[in-house]
Formats: C-alpha cells, sequence, structure tokens
C-alpha cells in the first residue's frame, strides 16, 4: 500500500502531476460506484474538503450538461466535483457552435441531449425524440412500442394546436450530433437515415448529407451488467451499415472521445487551469515548465480506448489500467499495454501517491 495523502500535504509546492478518471468501468457501473472509488477520490482533497491533487473525469460517456453531471458525481462520491472538472465525449462539441450558429440541428441520445447542446450556446436544437414527433408516420413501428417517447410529441402539438418550434418541413437540418448513447436504435436509424440521405429534410428526395458528429466510438463500455454493453460505436457501425446499403454515397461523419489525441491535450490543459487554480502562487515541483505536469495519469478500464489514448498521446500521459470494466486480464493487455496495472481504482491512487509524495 502507498503512503497516504498526508504525505503530500506537507508539500508547499503544487504538485507536478495531474490525474484522469475514466467514469464508466473505473468509477461507477450503472449508477454504484466501484473498486473503492469515493476512499480513492477522497484522497486527492485535504481533511478540510479542499482539492489537493489536480484530477478531472475524462469520459466518453455523457447526455446531461456537465454541472449535472458534476453534481451526480458529487453525491455519489461525497466531495465537491466541479463542472470544469467534467469532461464528456461531447464537451467539444462547444467548439463547433459558430459554425451552426442560426441552423437547425438535432441532438441524439439518452439524457437531455437537446439541453446539452443549448448550454454549449446552439440555438436551433431538437433532441431527435422531438424532431421524429413532428413526422407523422416517420416510425411505422411506434404503434408497436410500449413506452413513450420524450415530450413533447406528436399528438400534443395536434391536439393543443401548438406549433412544432421551427418549421421543420420548409427548414433542413444543418447538423446532427449524437450527444450520448441512442435509446431507440430502430427508430434513430430510420430517421437519421431520412435526414442523411434527403440533405435534411425527410421525405423529400435524395440531397447532400449534412455534417454528422459523434461524441465516442466505444465500440462496448462496462456498465451494471456482468458483460459489456453495446456503446456508441456500435451504433455508429448500425447506421452505416444501413445508410451504405441505401444510398449510393457512404456515410461522412467525425467522431470525438478517447482514444483521440486531442482529447487528451484538452484534458491536460483543463487540468492546467485547475491547479493553477488550486496552488495560484506555488512553483512548481521538479523543476518542470510553469504550467506543465511532468506526468498525467489516465486511468481507465478500456484498453482499446482509454489505454490506446495514453499510447497515442505520448508524454506527459502515463496509463493506469483497472480489472474493475472491460479489462479483466490477469497480466497486461496485449495489443495496447498499459503502464501500470492493478486491481482497483483505490490501488491505481495508492500506487500514484507512493511514486509522487
Ligand atoms: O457510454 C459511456 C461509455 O461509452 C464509456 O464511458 O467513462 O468508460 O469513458 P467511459
Ligand atoms: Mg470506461
Amino acid at each position: 500500500r502507498g503512503r497516504r495523502l498526508s504525505h503530500c500535504a506537507a508539500a508547499p509546492a503544487r504538485p507536478s502531476f495531474g490525474i484522469a478518471f475514466d467514469i464508466d468501468g473505473v468509477i461507477l457501473r450503472g449508477r454504484s460506484p466501484i473498486g473503492g472509488s469515493p476512499q480513492a477520490i477522497r484522497r486527492l482533497y485535504s481533511d478540510d474538503g479542499t482539492l489537493k491533487i489536480p484530477f478531472l473525469f475524462l469520459t466518453n460517456g455523457g447526455g446531461v450538461p456537465e454541472h449535472k453531471r458534476a453534481l451526480e458525481l458529487s453525491e455519489l462520491l461525497g466531495v465537491n466535483i466541479s463542472p470544469a472538472q467534467v469532461v464528456h465525449g461531447h464537451s467539444p462539441y462547444r467548439d463547433l457552435v459558430k459554425r451552426f450558429e442560426d441552423d437547425l440541428i438535432v441532438a441524439v441520445g439518452k439524457g437531455e441531449p437537446a439541453s446539452v447542446m443549448a448550454e454549449y450556446g446552439f440555438r436551433k436544437v431538437l433532441s431527435i425524440d422531438e424532431y421524429s414527433s413532428l413526422f407523422k408516420e416517420i416510425d411505422p413501428l411506434a404503434p408497436f412500442k410500449k413506452w413513450k417517447v420524450g415530450q413533447p410529441n406528436y399528438k400534443d402539438f395536434m391536439s393543443e394546436k401548438m406549433h412544432p418550434p421551427y418549421d421543420v418541413y420548409q427548414e433542413k437540418v444543418k447538423g446532427v450530433f449524437v450527444v450520448s448513447d441512442p435509446v431507440d436504435w430502430g427508430r434513430d436509424l430510420q430517421v437519421l437515415c431520412d435526414i442523411l440521405s434527403t440533405g435534411g429534410l425527410p421525405g423529400n428526395g435524395k440531397g447532400d448529407q449534412p455534417p454528422l458528429y459523434f461524441s465516442a466510438d466505444d465500440l462496448e463500455y462496462q456498465a451494471a451488467f456482468p458483460s459489456e454493453r453495446l456503446g456508441m460505436g456500435a451504433f455508429r457501425i448500425a447506421l452505416e451499415s444501413v445508410f451504405n446499403q441505401v444510398n449510393d454515397v457512404p456515410l461522412k461523419y467525425t467522431s470525438y472521445g478517447k482514444p483521440n489525441p486531442f482529447v487528451f491535450k484538452n484534458a491536460a490543459n483543463i487540468l492546467e487551469k485547475i491547479v493553477m487554480g488550486i496552488y495560484p502562487n506555488s512553483q512548481p515541483r521538479n523543476e518542470v515548465q510553469d504550467h506543465q505536469f511532468s506526468t498525467i495519469y489516465m486511468i481507465g478500464d478500456n484498453p482499446k480506448v482509454d489505454i490506446n489514448g495514453v499510447l497515442k498521446a505520448g508524454p506527459p500521459w502515463s496509463s493506469v489500467l483497472t480489472r474493475t470494466g472491460v479489462f479483466r486480464g490477469n497480466d497486461n493487455d496485449p495489443k495496447f499495454p498499459a503502464d501500470l496495472v492493478v486491481d482497483t481504482v483505490d490501488d491505481a491512487i495508492s500506487c500514484i501517491l507512493e511514486k509522487e509524495c
């Protein structure tokens, strides 16, 4: 076991290391903390609850605005997490606002995809639930579904004589953003094929494909069920396969999220801001250059995503692989070997603190 954080607490200078935590399969499974995550995270705070070691959550998941996720994580882990410490797969979408300023866009996925995009500054957003509900009969299987899709739905618009918020029958969809894991795959495949094949106006013949973005490309991830669940990458494969069968021009798309090295660069910049916020007047340890970490640890469970991302990003990133999620091997992953393999996130923190403090 490593020495406890109290040894770091004595250090007057700011730490020369930072930590990025994956969420699903490292910190949580479903909504349950795993691997001693609450105690592991608490070791990064001083006794009075102030943050001591710079860290953030770097997840390919999402579906709610970052401030909401920060609150949820604070409650689950028993510490005060700030919105700046939450980086979702979709967080970089905020950099695309200018490109789609007054354009109608459709946001796809579980949770509150349209609120996420609206909070980033996109002005004309409809969730795929809302958008689909405006097109009568667009989903021929809807009458067979025993669940009710998000509000407002088509009947609400018609019976209450409400008007759809935008003229979706005239105005083309200019961009599609898959924010989080899609819920109703069947309908979403159908409606996305409609939007993307017709130039953004379902039911109107063929047209140029509007841009399509995925916030991550995880084939599988670890949720509450014992074996992995199909993720956004699986949905992307399904959409691409179907789209390419019904169109002459192949689907074009951009995927964000780990293992893209740009995600790691962005996380390093955020960690630098966090450490400067905690230690505004102190000097970095170990003679490292100002604003730079000598090591940033990524603690992840998915070799193909988390560890591969660190391999692509290079120094100062260093990878720690846990056995609480997608990876369950005894040794290391043969294809994407981690710098360190441990059982749990709490073990990872012990090793890091022992080395650094
Ligand atoms: O849907 C979430 C999943 O794709 C991965 O989340 O936290 O393991 O990066 P995470
Ligand atoms: Mg994970």
